[in-house]
């Protein structure tokens, strides 16, 4: 027999993945705006509800934001770091585990499953294969297995928390209706995933804002991704009228993984800046200053990075709400 409600006729979102899950984007705003001004106004809807958070990788803000924001819903936390305190787990189907992994995803997120209400996974791009990371191995069978839902706390390709936070940053400090809207590529010492841009042109392809897109030759990102987006290969021409300017590093998406380019003057400076609209710089942290940004620019009033780190809590915890409200 057919269970009466259907993911297909359930109208309400299933797991947080990506900016696809959210069937109103407006209204999930809206609500992220009244998680700001109040944040214990729902302190009881996560009473005897339990996040689970699971990291592959390291985290300063995704870890604390969410913990925060369970404990300003009354939700208990427990927190998971495969490597150094779980089993190495298997992501491959019908592999003979005579390696190094100790169980699969199939029981460990059927298990968590067992002792949580909501799981969230951080779970990084190996940077070795392009097939593999953009298949979302680890994220999509903790999906299929687990019985609760799942947060993605920064996937191979995607980090849609901190993109939704960067939407609640701009909505909140724009001056004007359609605000000019520049990501720029800066330089790194190592090879980062594509993640943070991937996402943020997913959610501003959505926003109202005018999206221009710079990074030297070579740093194009994945066409389902920069098909149809602005892009400028001349830096400081980008940022002219800019009203936001985000900087970024990713590494290579053609040449995948690899660093093309570590030309410092790729750096945000106060001269880059002069030629925007009084822009405000964000960047979603951590950051190499004198690398990525120049000291004066991302002390200066116009840096709203630490507002930017704030809004982590209000982006999981709206999407918090929305599994608990189900
Ligand atoms: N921006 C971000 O996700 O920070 P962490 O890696 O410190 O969690």
């Amino acid at each position: 027999m057919l269970p009466l409600f259907t993911k297909q006729n359930f109208n309400r979102m299933e797991n947080f993945f990506s900016i696809k899950d959210v069937k109103n984007i407006k209204k999930l705003l809206s609500n992220a705006l009244k998680v700001k001004a109040n944040p214990i106004a729902n302190k009881e809807l996560g009473t005897n509800k339990t996040l689970g958070l699971i990291f592959y990788n390291s985290s300063l803000r995704t870890r604390i934001s969410s913990q925060k924001a369970a404990y300003n819903l009354g939700m208990d936390v427990i927190v998971l770091n495969i490597g150094s305190d779980g089993w190495e787990l298997e992501s491959k189907d019908g592999v003979i585990m005579d390696q190094g992994t100790a169980e699969h995803i199939k029981e460990a997120a059927a298990v968590i499953s067992e002792y949580v209400d909501v799981i969230g996974i951080r779970c990084f791009a190996s940077l070795k294969n392009s097939a593999q990371d953009y298949s979302e191995e680890v994220l999509q069978n903790f999906i299929k297995h687990a019985t609760v839902p799942i947060i993605n706390l920064e996937s191979s390709t995607l980090h849609p928390l901190q993109s939704f936070a960067d939407l609640i940053t701009i909505e909140t400090n724009k001056t004007k209706p359609r605000p000019k809207v520049v990501l720029t590529w800066a330089p790194h010492p190592r090879a980062l995933p594509q993640a943070v841009a991937n996402s943020f042109i997913e959610w501003m392809k959505e926003a109202d804002v005018e999206l221009v897109v710079t990074h030297p030759k070579g740093y194009e990102l994945a066409p389902e991704f920069s098909n149809g987006i602005t892009t400028e290969y001349d830096q400081k021409k980008a940022f002219e009228g800019a009203d936001f300017i985000y900087a970024k590093n990713w590494s290579s998406y053609t040449e995948y993984g690899q660093i093309l380019n570590s030309d410092l003057s790729w750096c945000v400076n106060s001269d880059k800046m002069s030629v925007t609209n009084n822009a405000k710089f964000m960047h979603c942290l951590p950051v190499r200053r004198n690398v990525v940004v120049s000291d004066e620019v991302i002390d200066s009033e116009n840096s709203i990075v630490i507002e930017q780190a704030g809004n982590r809590v209000v982006s999981i915890q709206t999407i918090l709400e929305e599994f608990l409200k189900k």
